[in-house]
């Protein structure tokens, strides 16, 4: 538990959209409580009683609607995955895909990822995805980013050495900002090779709602993987 945040509140817009649908509204009152991460301001976190069976965990920051995360869920059912998500509509959408999938390596976290990540302990993580962060485009709201010096800081922290850390963007700003900021990072380093590694989606990345609106818009997402060493 840390009473004093390093971070700057608000990396996210707005918390809630419509109003839910019934079921989905059920969902969160039936289900939600079930497979909710233990609150990281009062409790410990203890990975191994939350997944027993699992060698490895994997964490997702902002995950939208939840289709990344379901999808990794059903590829790989030992891994325990932990999804963290402030806007309610996002997080009944995951919670019905949950539901409807019988996924049941899923933990959610429903709030902000970066009080979740502040509780986790040291080396903790395989995995770690931020796609398609909120781009806070102007320069005064560059503070909100969720990449930044505090987050590879953490990240570094969190992510076992051979982990990896994924992030992507249609945003060539916000691509160039996660360059910069992984270049003082000296735990980690870029895999990319060749402009393939990060213009072509690896086979195990599936597309998000998000992104799948940013190719109709004609924005090009970029893919960035970086090793934990
Ligand atoms: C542009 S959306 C992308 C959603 C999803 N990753 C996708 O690709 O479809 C960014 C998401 O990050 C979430 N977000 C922003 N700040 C966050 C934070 N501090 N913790 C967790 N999620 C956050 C937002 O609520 C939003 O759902």
């Amino acid at each position: 538990m840390n009473d004093k945040p390093t971070y700057i509140p608000n990396t996210y817009g707005r918390r809630i959209d419509k109003p839910l649908r019934v079921r989905s509204a059920e969902l969160m009152k039936t289900v939600l409580p079930k497979i909710s991460m233990p609150d990281p301001t009062t409790d410990q976190i203890d990975l191994q009683n939350i997944f027993p069976e699992s060698k490895e965990v994997w964490l997702e920051v902002g995950f939208g609607g939840g289709e990344h995360l379901a999808w990794q869920s059903n590829q790989n059912p030992n891994i325990g995955m932990i999804g963290a998500e402030p806007f309610i509509n996002g997080v009944a959408k995951l919670v019905t895909q949950i539901d409807e999938q019988k996924l049941e390596n899923i933990r959610i976290h429903f709030g902000d990822a970066r009080v979740l990540m502040e509780a986790l302990p040291d080396h903790s993580l395989n995995r770690l995805f931020v796609l398609h962060p909120d781009p806070w485009p102007k320069a005064r709201h560059h503070k909100r980013r969720m990449i930044s010096p505090w987050f590879f800081a953490e990240a570094e922290r969190l992510i076992r050495p051979g982990g990896t850390l994924r992030v992507a963007s249609d945003i060539p700003d916000y691509i160039r900002w996660t360059l910069m900021h992984s270049q003082s990072a000296v735990g980690f380093e870029w895999t990319a090779e060749c402009a393939d590694d990060w213009k072509v989606c690896p086979d195990d990345w599936p597309q998000t709602r998000y992104e799948a609106k940013a190719y109709r818009e004609g924005r090009i997402p970029t893919y960035l993987s970086f090793i934990r060493i």
